[in-house]
């Protein structure tokens, strides 16, 4: 993990508030996991805290990557006025991100993800589909304006979609799909707590189960405990420096 300013070379809005960043810098040869995240300093003076936001792709040769994120607060709507060539200051990578070892040649890998949880799953599978891991990604959205990515994450293999109006895919909920399909090798999954509950009593039998919480964090570095939560054992682990990632199972949801 390094601080570096890095400059813009895109953004864009793709979706309803969902802006795609482009960045580009040396610290991209840093990032190598999926699921790890950056943090942003707003470039507004008045907003201290920086902004965790999940590393969408990574692409090494272009020493480029991206982040998807959705504008919720004074923060986001700050990030999303950067112009291509403008800098930012960046922490990161930070947090454990997707194991890869977990899933084997040959071996089915379900990513599971909801809304503005779905950005760190593209990035897991592109590296899965390299490896020879057969990916089926099962999305979620509130609407088909909401919806990102859908197309892209074709690219790497079989995507299944719902949206809780039916604007796009099936209507309801990524749970349906869960309880129709067969079960996989591995599961991983990222988005709201309500679904990352519902993947984990769905795949309790399963021993390869990854989730990646969403956790409001402060000094994304593991010094202000602003991001802790309990284990079904009631240890404590910090989301920002022993996550975002959890083996299923392993936390109160
Ligand atoms: Fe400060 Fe995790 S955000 S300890």
């Amino acid at each position: 993990m390094r601080q570096e300013k890095m400059t813009v070379v895109q953004q864009t809005e793709i979706a309803q508030q969902v802006y795609e960043l482009v960045l580009t810098g040396d610290l991209v040869s840093e990032m190598q996991t999926p699921g790890q995240f950056l943090h942003l300093l707003v470039p507004r003076n008045d907003l201290l805290l920086r902004r965790p936001i999940s590393i969408a792709s990574i692409d090494h040769r272009a020493q480029q990557c991206t982040l998807l994120y959705r504008v919720v607060g004074e923060g986001t709507k700050a990030l999303a006025l950067l112009q291509a060539k403008d800098q930012i200051d960046v922490l990161g990578p930070n947090g454990n991100g997707f194991p890869l070892t977990a899933a084997n040649q040959g071996d089915v890998a379900y990513l599971i993800g909801g809304g503005i949880g779905v950005p760190p799953l593209y990035e897991l599978a592109k590296q899965l589909h390299e490896k020879g891991v057969q990916v089926t990604s099962i999305l979620g959205f509130r609407t088909k304006e909401d919806s990102f990515y859908v197309d892209a994450f074709k690219q790497w293999g079989k995507v299944y979609v719902a949206t809780e109006d039916g604007s796009l895919g099936q209507a309801g909920h990524v749970g349906q799909y869960m309880e129709t399909l067969a079960t996989p090798d591995v599961v991983y999954a990222c988005g709201p707590n309500a679904m990352l509950k519902a993947v984990d009593s769905q795949y309790a039998d399963l021993a390869n189960v990854y989730l990646s919480l969403e956790e409001r964090m402060a000094c994304g570095i593991g010094a202000c405990y602003g991001c802790v939560c309990e284990s079904n054992n009631g240890t404590l682990y910090k989301v920002c420096q022993d996550g975002p990632v959890f083996k299923g199972g392993l936390i109160k949801l």
